[in-house]
């Protein structure tokens, strides 16, 4: 039987698309390879968020030659986010050994292609033009992606999205809370929500709400309420929102609803109002930490996550210092950062020079990452000799793991059964990134 292997680089979006890929290769008679060089159909998703996520794809263009000679039936796809932005093939014409080339949303038309070049891989009748509409091969029972919107329209000057992605497409509300009900009746327990602007989230079929959910405004706060309401589902977590459509009904339902996990990560990207305005990001410093302030409020121990670019055009140490600052006040649990990295076809590149050199990234880098290390420790202190609940996603060993409310991983000792289940622990030891404990 032809088998295939699948690599996914960048954001969990990705990995859900790529969970769509395997529903089709899976439809298609194949099986998932031990390894690559077993494969019969290889695919990248790939990311172009930063030229490093790219340069790892021209990186595997050179194995794809080696496989080739080793197998030559070998079938190489390349998709994703660096199809989608490369409009005139000008990144395509620096790869080698790749047959099949197309963006995310054309993933609909791979088994038709894979079935022209190799014809013992049947094709799949009556597939779905919309690729969202294809069910994910999901990874785990009792955790689920589910993508309710793709694209982005913010046009933030650095970033590569909307151009890999397109505009913004939301899915029906019908259709998301089908995939989730089915989840639930499944044992899903935990599902993210994933959207470039999740919180932008506009139902194309509001008449599918809930009576009862009709005076609120906010569509995205709507469907967090609809999915609260769904039996089976015990966590709701999602990523990523944007600072200018926190309003305060989503305030609400994330401070309110019982099944949402008790983290937000909330990109800000600087902490300076001449940088943020650069970027298009669209709102100020202030504003943001309004927003952090009024949820401490109300949920004073929720954990705070975020995104941040160091050293964007002309980010100069007193700016920087802003992002520290910044930092500092959110005492954020957790942030990742990104060193600039211009992208081909976004205004950054066009209109604001890179000037910021690397050295001086690297340097902001580690600053703002020491920072980030001494608030985490210093906050996961305070889990010490509380219980929390915890659901158990791995076990190796005799010990097993899995995340908070808060999204910290922890480690307790048990076995594979606990797998898929929630636990409560007693936490005895805070390290950064881990919480090591004993169940109740
Ligand atoms: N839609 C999400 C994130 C999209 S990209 C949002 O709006 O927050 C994920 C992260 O990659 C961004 O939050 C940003 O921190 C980083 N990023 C995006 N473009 C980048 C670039 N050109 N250079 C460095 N980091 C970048
Ligand atoms: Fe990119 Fe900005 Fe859209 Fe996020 S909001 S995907 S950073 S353009
Ligand atoms: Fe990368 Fe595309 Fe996600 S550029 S971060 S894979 S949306």
């Amino acid at each position: 039987m032809p088998n295939y292997f699948i690599t996914t680089l960048g954001c969990q979006m990705n990995k859900n698309d790529s969970e769509r890929i395997e529903t089709m290769l899976r439809g298609m008679g194949m099986d998932l390879a031990e390894t690559e060089e077993s494969a019969d159909v290889i695919v990248i998703n790939t990311c172009s968020v930063r030229q490093t996520a790219e340069d790892r794809v021209y990186g595997f263009g050179r194995n794809f030659v080696e496989l080739k000679k080793k197998n030559p039936g070998l079938i190489v796809c390349v998709t994703g986010c660096m199809p989608g932005r490369d409009k005139d093939s000008r990144l395509r014409s620096k790869l080698v050994g790749v047959d099949l080339y197309f963006p995310t949303k054309d993933m609909v038309y791979l088994p038709q292609w894979l079935s022209e070049l190799n014809p013992d891989l049947r094709p799949m009748a009556d597939l779905e033009k919309d690729y969202l509409s294809l069910k994910p091969t999901y990874q785990k029972k009792f955790q689920a992606f589910v993508t309710i919107q793709t694209g982005c329209n913010h046009f933030c000057t650095y970033c590569v999205v909307p151009f890999s992605r397109g505009l913004e497409v939301n899915r029906s509300l019908q259709t998301i809370l089908t995939e989730v009900r089915d989840l639930a009746v499944g044992g899903c327990l935990e599902i993210t929500l994933l959207g470039q602007i999740v919180n932008h989230y506009q139902a194309p079929d509001p008449e599918h709400f809930s009576l009862g959910n009709s005076y609120q405004k906010n569509d995205f706060a709507k469907l967090l309420w609809e999915i609260n309401a769904i039996l089976g589902i015990q966590r709701i977590h999602w990523t990523a929102p944007h600072p200018l459509y926190m309003n305060d009904e989503l305030i609400d339902a994330l401070t309110i609803l019982p099944k949402q996990v008790n983290y937000l990560h909330l990109p800000v990207q600087s902490g300076n109002n001449e940088v943020l305005n650069r970027m298009n990001r669209r709102h100020t410093r202030e504003f943001y930490l309004d927003i952090i302030t009024k949820i401490k409020a109300r949920k004073p121990n929720i954990a705070i996550g975020t995104d941040i670019i160091v050293g964007f055009s002309g980010e100069t140490d007193e700016q920087f210092a802003d992002t520290m600052s910044l930092f500092a006040a959110c005492d954020f649990d957790i942030s990742y950062h990104a060193k600039y990295s211009p992208r081909s076809g976004t205004v950054a590149d066009k209109v604001f020079p890179d000037t910021v050199t690397m050295e001086r990234k690297k340097e902001r880098w580690w600053k703002l990452q020491v920072l980030m290390e001494e608030t985490v420790l210093r906050k996961n202190q305070s889990y010490v000799g509380k219980t929390i609940s915890v659901l158990i996603d791995d076990a190796k060993n005799g010990w097993c793991m899995g995340n908070s409310p808060e999204m910290k991983r922890v480690q307790c000792m048990g076995g594979e059964e606990l797998v898929g289940t929630i636990q409560s622990v007693v936490i005895e030891r805070a390290e950064e990134w881990i919480l090591w404990g004993q169940r109740k």
